[in-house]
């Protein structure tokens, strides 16, 4: 690795000492994150927030409130689509389902829900194979705009082409039209698909548990944090697993390394879904 400059130097200890102040003041630990991928996006973030330094932006975050969520739209990345990787929900479909139909009543938690695009992939699922009912969902996210986004349900009219083609290849019984109004260049997802989910404010790094889980899908999310912190992650899901409740992580995350891998068998190993084995 080459050696730091001084100025790096000096940024480096900026960009520590502004994650630890965006912790002790508003709780949001981001000190355990892939530092390669928050350095890059904090270096986006200063100019276009108009700070000359890091310690510039320390200042302003420690003393205006305001100033946390504009943050957070950098430290935090967004990216989703509806049914993304569509191998993943047929093989939820083909392979988790039949098991999922022997229980009378099933929690499902998608942890880093964002703007809800893969929320609507499991309720829709779970409708068109008749398991909606007896659901719960717990659609889960650090940042609240987006889980306010989740909870609206509404999305550019032109991502609709993807998300359709991708429920298509995914296996799905039904047009992904019958889910939505569109009007005025918005697709509204329909609110019964809502009634049986609960959208809370959690982060996978500070908060507790949640109890029985019988899925619970958590994608592209690891993929931001340190080995540590995986670690801490995936030692949560283990703990809110029901006995040989199912954990499905992004194509590009692994178990391979944690120290909860024994914790884990895989399910179906090309789509990266896991069973808590028993005992
Ligand atoms: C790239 S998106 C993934 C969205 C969706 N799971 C998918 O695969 O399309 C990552 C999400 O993780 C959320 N996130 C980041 N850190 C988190 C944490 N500590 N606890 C819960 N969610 C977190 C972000 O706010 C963002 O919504």
């Amino acid at each position: 690795m080459k050696d730091l400059t001084a100025s790096e130097k000096v940024e480096d200890i900026e960009i520590r000492l502004l994650l630890e102040a965006v912790y002790v003041r508003y709780h949001y630990d981001f000190r355990n994150y892939s530092m390669a991928s928050i350095k890059r996006r904090l270096r986006q973030a200063r100019p276009q927030l108009g700070f000359s330094t890091f310690s510039a932006m320390q200042e302003s975050v420690l003393h205006e409130p305001s100033m946390l969520p504009r943050l957070l739209r950098y430290l935090t990345v967004q990216v989703s689509e509806m049914f993304r990787d569509p191998s993943y929900f047929q093989a939820i479909r083909e392979r988790v389902v039949p098991h999922l139909r022997t229980y009378p009543s099933l929690k499902v938690w998608i942890a880093g829900c964002s703007g809800g695009e893969e929320l609507y992939s499991f309720v829709i699922l779970f409708r068109e194979e008749g398991l909606e009912d007896r659901t719960i969902f717990y659609a889960t996210d650090i940042n609240q705009e987006a889980l306010k986004t989740a909870e609206a349900g509404i999305y550019a009219l032109d991502r609709l082409q993807l998300f359709t083609e991708n429920h298509r290849k995914s296996g799905g019984r039904s047009s992904l039209s019958d889910y939505y109004q569109a009007a005025y260049g918005r697709a509204s997802f329909d609110k019964t698909l809502r009634r049986n989910v609960v959208f809370s404010d959690h982060s996978l790094v500070t908060d507790a548990v949640f109890g029985e889980m019988n899925f619970i899908s958590c994608r592209n999310v690891l993929i931001y944090f340190d080995r540590v912190l995986q670690d801490h992650a995936l030692g949560l899901f283990a703990e809110s697993l029901s006995r040989k409740g199912f954990l499905g992580i992004g194509a590009k995350e692994s178990l391979r390394f944690s120290q909860h891998a024994e914790a884990f068998e895989e399910f179906a190993r090309e789509e990266k879904i896991y069973q808590r084995r028993v005992g």
